[in-house]
């Protein structure tokens, strides 16, 4: 079987720069979303019909799909025509059957489309079409059947008054059992005397009636599924109707959702029994989540793996971060950061790339960390810069200190080495490149230039503190 994915039109309804198809739903472009459906079916070629940003959609086609230009578009039947120009002619008797779809219905399931097949092929008809029966079809083409047998598919625009009351509707969808030539000439029989002066994919039913050919509707049992993206009302709600399946699939697995309606998560999310997941939380990408974990109110996670009985509460936002069990996150911004278990982050941590948290330390508020490894029981509880550094075990950062890495000199960045059970005094500045042996005190409000290669030692680097007595009184009341 091959498969033609129609994706040329201009999606002038969508009203965007971008092509509808590279919208992101859920972490994954609407495009990624109908190719993972399309190769789950056995098919030996997956190919796009193109024009409106070609090179943005080619760009985005690495599983071996092919793609052929439709210059200019001239509508759904002008597209198949282009689509399947470059395919030879079947031979005698060996049909290969052609699906195909259209780009903006990310919600269809392949096992729907595998149904569609399977009932064509069933009933030995030549063109199986997917419907639903909505009680909304505004918009949709109807579909006029007679028994199994669907006569015609009329567009929205093209319909009389009756024929608008027909509540069963295109999908968009369409499987041909039919020798390659036979649809060539079917699809160069379509006309453009229709409202919108283009040739309707649709209209090869009618001529398939006057070949005596037979075609066939399967009904989808879920009419969410053939949801078309035409405009951004479409796409808000797909996304619901996507998060929503995976809310209630997530259910009955012994997830709590105490506002299911605020939540948005996307189909690849995992969650464990007992996590209990707040108000307006977004799981985009794929998150697995372990049992027993408290999330949100208002976080936003994509691509975070955590344990169990963590809490990730109250306006925090990871990407791409691992988190272990028993941890706690609050109000913190975390990318690209491994966190370990027991650690404790936050209030108003901000964790940047290359960060790592080993077990049970801990990152206090108004701490930026970068490219750092923070050794297990280390603490940097506040106000601190740490960037290029390793902090050994047992390290404790006092308030207001900073790793000073960049050289505005020679514009390099320097690491700072942090032996074991190191304790640096509030307000200092540790200059980077530098290394302080373990077990060594860093006095407050030092500056710290040199290496200590000494364990144990104090380092003090700053003014000795002089007390004049009685030198307040003195100006205050001259003689
Ligand atoms: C189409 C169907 C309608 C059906 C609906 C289902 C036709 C005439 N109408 O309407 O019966 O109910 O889908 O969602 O087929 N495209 C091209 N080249 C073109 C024109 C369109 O590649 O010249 C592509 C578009 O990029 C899109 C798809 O074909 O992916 C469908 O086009 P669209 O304009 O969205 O058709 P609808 O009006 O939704
Ligand atoms: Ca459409």
């Amino acid at each position: 079987m091959k498969i033609i994915l129609l994706a040329a039109g201009k999606s002038t309804r969508f009203k965007s720069s971008k092509h509808k198809a590279l919208h992101d739903l859920l972490g994954k472009t609407v495009l990624e979303r109908v190719l993972t459906t399309m190769h789950a079916l056995q098919s030996k070629q997956i190919q796009l019909v193109l024009g409106h940003q070609l090179p943005l959609i080619a760009a985005n086609l690495t599983h071996g799909e092919t793609y052929i230009e439709q210059k200019e578009q001239l509508g759904t039947g002008h597209a198949l025509l282009t689509g399947i120009s470059n395919f030879d002619n079947d031979k005698e008797n060996s049909i290969e059957g052609i699906l195909v779809s259209c780009i903006d219905t990310p919600l269809l399931r392949s096992k729907t489309l595998e149904s569609l097949i399977q009932h064509t092929l069933l009933h030995k008809a030549q063109i199986g079409v997917l419907t639903a029966s909505l009680n909304q079809p505004f918009g949709y083409g109807r579909v006029k059947r007679d028994g199994n047998e669907i006569i015609a598919i009329i567009e929205e625009k093209d319909a009389s008054e009756e024929e608008k009351q027909i509540k069963e509707i295109n999908a968009g969808v369409y499987f041909f059992n039919m020798n390659l030539n036979a649809l060539k000439q079917g699809l160069n029989s379509l006309q453009t005397n229709n409202k919108q002066g283009e040739y309707y994919l649709t209209d090869i039913i009618e001529w398939a009636q006057k070949e005596k050919l037979s075609t066939i509707a399967y009904q989808c049992q879920d009419p969410d599924e053939i949801l078309g993206i035409n405009t951004k009302a479409d796409f808000s709600e797909c996304q619901k109707i996507l998060s929503m399946r995976k809310v209630k699939e997530l259910q009955t697995k012994g997830v709590l959702f105490l506002h299911p309606e605020s939540q948005i998560v996307s189909p690849e999310t995992t969650i464990g029994q007992d996590t209990v997941i707040m108000p307006n939380c977004i799981l985009s990408g794929s998150c697995r989540l372990g049992e027993g974990n408290q999330i949100g109110p208002n976080v936003y996670l994509k691509n975070v793996i955590v344990g169990n009985s963590s809490s990730i509460g109250l306006n925090s936002y990871i990407e791409d971060s691992t988190i272990g069990s028993d941890s706690s996150i609050k109000y913190s911004h975390i990318v690209q950061v491994e966190i370990g278990s027991s650690c404790s982050v936050g209030p108003f941590a901000n964790l940047r790339p290359g960060t790592k948290l080993e077990d049970n330390s801990s990152v206090g508020d108004f701490v930026e960390i970068k490219n750092s490894l923070i050794s297990s029981n280390a603490k940097v509880p506040h106000l601190s810069y740490i960037g290029d550094a390793f902090l050994g075990e047992d390290v404790n950062i006092g308030a207001g200190t900073i790793t000073a890495n960049f050289n505005a000199i020679t514009g390099e960045k320097g690491q700072t080495k942090i032996g074991n059970e190191v304790k640096v005094g509030s307000n200092s500045v540790l200059v980077a490149p530098l290394e302080i042996a373990d077990g060594c005190m860093v006095a407050a409000g030092s500056v710290v230039t040199d290496n200590v290669k000494d364990e144990n030692s104090l380092i003090i680097s700053r003014n000795q503190q002089t007390v004049k007595k009685g030198w307040v009184k003195e100006k205050r009341n001259p003689q």
